[in-house]
């Protein structure tokens, strides 16, 4: 190669790598400091509520949240994989799932502050956008509209992460947003869509609690105008859980606004990120003439804790501990690809603890980048195909759960996906519950198969 083509080639890569960037996703936490070894199963942790933690290791057990050495693991395996990352989302929830009365402030804040140390500690010179989850207040999933002391010194335990502005509303109502990493013409926004939990009593019968909507609004305006693009980053996400059949987290109302915002103002929105299902899952906002303009994708990223959850009707709800990757062009936003790693938390508590790379994203579904584009491909994909569906499901559950997807679990991670709107869902299962009757032959038909292969 000559020395011209040589620099040319330089510059080039320069180019390419100056464009591209990566930031760490965790979300779901739930450190368990009740955790502790011994021969009783039934009382290894607290966030269990006595089933037995059958399996229980020095990494955790799958009935319970996490042990202080899974949270010191997930921390050092981020900065093992990556420990330059452009900044770190962190989307919240905690504390252990035990009874409010076995908490109370001061523990809530106190696990807060923990889990805040030790990303400083790991991460020191990394900016950090925090978003509170629902377990991040006591009582739990009760924020108030108004300030209080856990905003408050939930606040100054950020000062770090958060700009004086950022401090002021976040005081507030728990919200905020500044400069994407303090350069022009980028943003992040962090909300509290706590308010819109259906489980907050507090903000049971107001229009909009805080103002949230109105300031994120104005915010979402302004940044049209400054042509910004932006990042939105929260913890309870809206729509329907994609486990349990008909289980949306909002209030419809809130369900609708929350929706109607995003129609609004897709195109400066790039990106969505937010936590609270503990599995690995995505929704879609579709313009709301034509569903199929894909507008916006929401990824919603798997949790730190394994734990089983409790919520009736959940079969086998566990997850194995994940933690994510999302790279990025520097100069649109655009979320170019998404990289889980995980720890299988059998293995590790039964060897050693190795995080490994799940899955990219790409590689997996075969689409070019994650824009919504290439999310409605994939979504596609795993509607038609029983082979993506399948993968599609083991990643759900961070390859915890095996099973086959069967034709109601595919109407379930389908309607999910694709409808966040609680009547669009509705619809949607009425069609795929009826679509999936022939899908549902497929498993006899690779049975036929095999058989005949076995004959031969
Ligand atoms: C946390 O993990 C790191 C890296 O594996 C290890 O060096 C350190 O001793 C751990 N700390 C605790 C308190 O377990
Ligand atoms: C967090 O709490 C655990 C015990 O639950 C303790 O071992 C650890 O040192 C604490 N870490 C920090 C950074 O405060
Ligand atoms: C952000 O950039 C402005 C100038 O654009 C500068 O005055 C300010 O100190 C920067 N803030 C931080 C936290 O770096
Ligand atoms: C789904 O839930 C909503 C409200 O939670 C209820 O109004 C509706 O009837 C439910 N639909 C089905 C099919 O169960
Ligand atoms: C996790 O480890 C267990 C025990 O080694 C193994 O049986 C299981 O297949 C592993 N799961 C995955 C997804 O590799
Ligand atoms: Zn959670
Ligand atoms: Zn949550």
């Amino acid at each position: 190669m000559s020395a011209v083509k040589l620099l040319l080639f330089c510059l080039l890569f320069k180019e390419v790598v100056a464009l591209s960037g990566n930031f760490w996703h965790i979300t779901d936490l739930h450190l368990d400091p009740s955790y502790t070894l011994n021969n009783k199963p039934e009382l290894v942790c607290e966030s269990s509520g006595r089933r037995p933690a059958a399996n229980a290791g020095r990494f955790g057990d799958y009935a319970c949240d996490s042990p202080w050495h899974l949270i010191n693991s997930s921390i050092y395996a981020m900065k093992d994989i990556l420990p330059d990352p452009d900044f770190i989302v962190w989307t919240g929830d905690d504390t252990p799932h035990i009874p409010n009365e076995d908490l109370g402030e001061e523990a809530v804040l106190s696990i807060i502050r923990n889990l805040t140390d030790l990303i400083n500690l790991v991460f020191p010179n990394s900016k950090v956008y925090s978003a509170l989850g629902n377990h991040d207040y006591h009582p739990k999933s009760q924020h108030p509209a108004v300030p209080n002391n856990i905003y408050d010194r939930t606040a100054d335990m950020w000062q770090k992460w958060l700009d004086p502005d950022s401090r002021k509303t976040f005081k507030r109502g728990g919200y905020y947003t500044e400069k994407l990493l303090n350069r022009t013409g980028f943003r992040m926004l962090v909300l509290n869509t706590n308010f819109y939990y259906d489980q907050n009593k507090l903000t049971k019968d107001m229009d909009d609690p805080a103002s949230q909507f109105s300031w994120a609004d104005e915010v979402l305006t302004k940044a049209a105008n400054n042509k910004e693009k932006v990042y939105i980053i929260g913890h309870v996400p809206p729509g329907f859980f994609e486990k349990k059949r008909n289980k949306s987290w909002y209030r419809s109302e809130f369900n609708e606004k929350y929706l109607e915002l995003i129609q609004k103002h897709h195109p400066v929105i790039l990106g969505q990120f937010f936590g609270h299902h503990h599995t690995d899952a995505f929704r879609m906002f579709y313009d709301s003439e034509n569903e199929d303009t894909p507008l916006s994708t929401m990824f919603l990223s798997p949790g730190v804790s394994p734990w089983k959850t409790s919520l009736p009707g959940v079969v086998d709800g566990a997850n194995n501990p994940g933690i994510r990757v999302f790279e990025y062009d520097t100069q649109t936003l655009l979320v170019k690809d998404v990289v889980t790693y995980y720890l299988n938390l059998t293995r590790a508590n039964a060897a050693r603890g190795r995080w490994e790379k799940e899955y990219r994203l790409t590689e997996s579904f075969g689409v070019p980048d994650a824009s919504p584009a290439s999310m409605h491909q994939v979504l596609k994909r795993m509607a038609e195909d029983r082979c993506y569906l399948q993968k599609y499901y083991k990643f759900n559950s961070v390859s915890y759960d095996l099973k086959e997807c069967d034709s109601d679990c595919r109407a379930d991670h389908v309607c999910s996906a694709r409808e966040v709107d609680f009547e669009s869902y509705e619809k949607c299962l009425e069609k795929e519950g009826a679509a999936s009757i022939s899908a549902g032959l497929l498993p006899l038909l690779s049975v036929a198969v095999s058989l005949v292969l076995a004959n031969r």
